[in-house]
């Protein structure tokens, strides 16, 4: 979702906050802007569009005395892309940025206008701007101020405002969307995620929700409502910079697609044992008195977790249920204490996975996460987490990570089938080697690049795509349709392949393009009956599989293998590169597809 950052110290402010903000773009990227203060002057700048524009607009800016700055990069929620709907928004002397939501923006910017405040904005952010102005009147001093405004919001927020009336303090605040503290010397650093403080400092303070306080050149100061001082965590970051590059690929989802077999060996490695399977991290009773696992997630990591309910029934013998986070939350579950909430994030950022995840603690649950973020909200609030080491994901439409996540809890069921003992040796052996192979069978074979780029050439129109599959072939059917859609912005549904005659087949035509995801290992029949129902009907056929089905239109070849897991990463990389090269061909943004976010820390 949005990024933000912030500096004081005397270095070069400028610079600091927008190379925090190129690392934090891929999070958003409608609009991006800058506020600094010295004792001297003050300087906003604000450009719609990708950070290159903020960029352009502040050359003329050179700072190297003693700055407090701000920082944000924006994926719109309320108010369009503009800059007036920009960050940082101001008052008379006061800037401010904000992620998150506040709920109740809109009945206090009524009272507010009653007490004579003008708003430029559509935003809800702007309303704490006034707020704080108008308890500068009443109180003291500054800090005072912004509690009070702070005691008046609801929601979500991680806020960061400097004011020209005290130009060398930054004040902060953090309740449900991320923010961290990173100290180096005099220096200080903010950011909503550790990728922008990575090579700037290294040691940090990850806030927890209730946070709140300010920095000025000599002090740090936090509190929360409970507790009048806490202590700044040092926590450490690496000191290296291991910002990604692309390396030579044209796209960082392209890189990341590629790195997937190297990626995938790092998340086996040391797990997947000769006698089986070991995580470290896990407490060895955290299975005792579980009689179910609930899984919950959104969007990509929502189809790794539905993945993974096949494999927990049908190698673990333990039942398991699958939700989506923004769909929980809301539902009144029905929550008992012999059921492991499993959360699955990519970023352990996501609200809608944290919120739920915070209902299942509350209801007395064991938790576990599954995430790519060391140190993110998610792990931190978990009993226990399992990292999946994919390494930081660029491109905005999640590969690798998916990747890792269906690794995890495929080793995870075979950890549970360990202790519930419902695999043989002889089967347990088995999924070990499968397992081993899976980097081999997820390098990018050129044949299979080239293919997805020639069909990429004939599917650019037509009235959408149908991705089909059963079992573990459904999720990632829908999968293959999200990855499509998100990029090349072409209508694209996932659908279980048995389920196609209950409706969809409807649409079947020769514009309706098909494409197949045929198991040899899994199904076959029953799936390629499924295609010949879409093929009477004159439906464009694509399939992926290594079966020559000789009544399909267009084939993408695999190589054959024993597995169907094996048979489900090679679709994996075969659907991420269709997807690409048609988006390629459409001349879209790949790594910043309209109105997408990565991490999306707003309900
Ligand atoms: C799609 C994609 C999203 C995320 C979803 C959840 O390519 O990346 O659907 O999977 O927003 O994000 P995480 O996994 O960070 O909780």
């Amino acid at each position: 979702m949005c990024g933000i950052v912030g500096h004081l110290g005397c270095q070069n402010t400028k610079g600091i906050l927008l190379n925090g903000l190129a690392e934090l773009e891929y999070r958003g990227y409608d609009s991006a802007g800058i506020a600094v203060l010295n004792n001297k002057d003050r300087h906003i700048f604000k450009a719609v569009g990708k950070l290159e524009n903020l960029k352009e607009k502040t050359t003329q800016l050179s700072l190297n005395e003693f700055s407090v700055g701000i920082g944000h990069t924006r994926w719109a929620t309320h108010g369009k892309p503009t800059e007036e709907n920009a960050h940082p928004h101001y008052g008379s002397d006061t800037y401010i940025v904000h992620n998150g939501i506040i709920e109740n923006y809109q009945e206090l910017k009524t009272v507010l206008q009653k007490d004579g405040f003008t708003f430029v904005s559509q935003t809800d952010t702007e309303v704490f701007v006034h707020l704080f102005e108008k308890y500068q009147k009443n109180h003291t001093n500054n800090y005072d101020a912004f509690k009070s405004a702070l005691s008046e919001i609801e929601g979500a927020y991680a806020i960061l405002l400097i004011t020209d009336s005290d130009p060398e303090t930054i004040y902060f605040a953090k309740k449900g969307s991320p923010l961290i503290l990173g100290l180096k010397g005099d220096e200080k650093y903010f950011a909503s995620s550790d990728a922008a403080l990575l090579g700037q400092c290294s040691d940090v303070h990850f806030f927890e929700d209730g946070e709140f306080g300010y920095v000025t050149r000599n002090e740090v100061h936090i509190e929360s409502v409970t507790e009048k001082q806490i202590k700044f965590q040092n926590a450490k970051l690496p000191s290296d910079k291991l910002s990604a590059q692309k390396e030579g690929y044209r796209f960082f989802m392209e890189k990341e697609i590629y790195e997937q077999a190297d990626v995938l060996a790092d998340t086996l490695r040391g797990r997947v044992l000769d006698t089986g399977i070991e995580f470290d991290e896990l407490d060895e009773n955290l299975f005792d008195g579980i009689s179910e696992i609930k899984l919950c997630a959104c969007g990509t990591s929502y189809h790794a977790a539905l993945t993974s309910s096949y494999l927990f029934e049908r190698l673990a013998k333990i039942k398991s249920s699958v939700e989506i986070a923004s769909e929980f939350r809301y539902k009144e579950p029905l929550l008992t204490k012999d059921t492991l909430f499993l959360a699955i994030s990519q970023s352990g950022e996501t609200a809608d996975t944290l919120e739920a995840l915070k209902m299942a603690k509350q209801a007395g649950l064991k938790t576990l996460s599954i995430c790519n973020v060391d140190n993110s909200s998610i792990v931190r609030l978990s009993d226990a987490s399992i990292l999946t080491r994919a390494g930081i994901e660029k491109g905005v439409a999640s590969t690798k990570a998916f990747a890792t996540q269906v690794a995890v809890l495929w080793m995870l069921s075979l950890y549970v089938a360990q202790f519930k003992k419902s695999l043989d040796t002889k089967e347990l052996q088995n999924e070990l080697h499968t397992l081993r192979e899976v980097p081999n069978v997820t390098v990018i074979k050129d044949a299979i690049h080239e293919k997805t780029k020639r069909l990429a050439k004939r599917y650019l129109h037509g009235h959408g795509f149908f991705f089909i599959g059963r079992d573990v072939f459904y999720p990632l059917a829908l999968e293959g349709a999200l990855k499509l859609k998100e990029i090349s912005y072409l209508h694209a549904e996932g659908y279980p392949a048995g389920e196609m005659k209950h409706g969809p087949i409807a649409l079947a035509d020769p514009e309706l393009f098909t494409i197949a995801l045929l198991s040899e290992n899994l199904l076959f029949e029953k799936t390629k009956s499924n295609m010949e129902e879409l093929g009477a009907r004159d439906s464009t056929i694509c399939c992926v599989s290594s079966y020559m089905y000789d009544k399909a239109d267009d084939f993408i070849v695999l190589p054959k293998c024993n597995h169907y897991m094996l048979e489900f990463y090679e679709m994996m990389t075969a659907t991420q590169l269709l997807a690409m090269e048609i988006a390629i061909k459409l001349e879209n943004d790949v790594d910043m597809p309209r109105n997408l976010a990565k991490s999306v820390t707003v309900e």
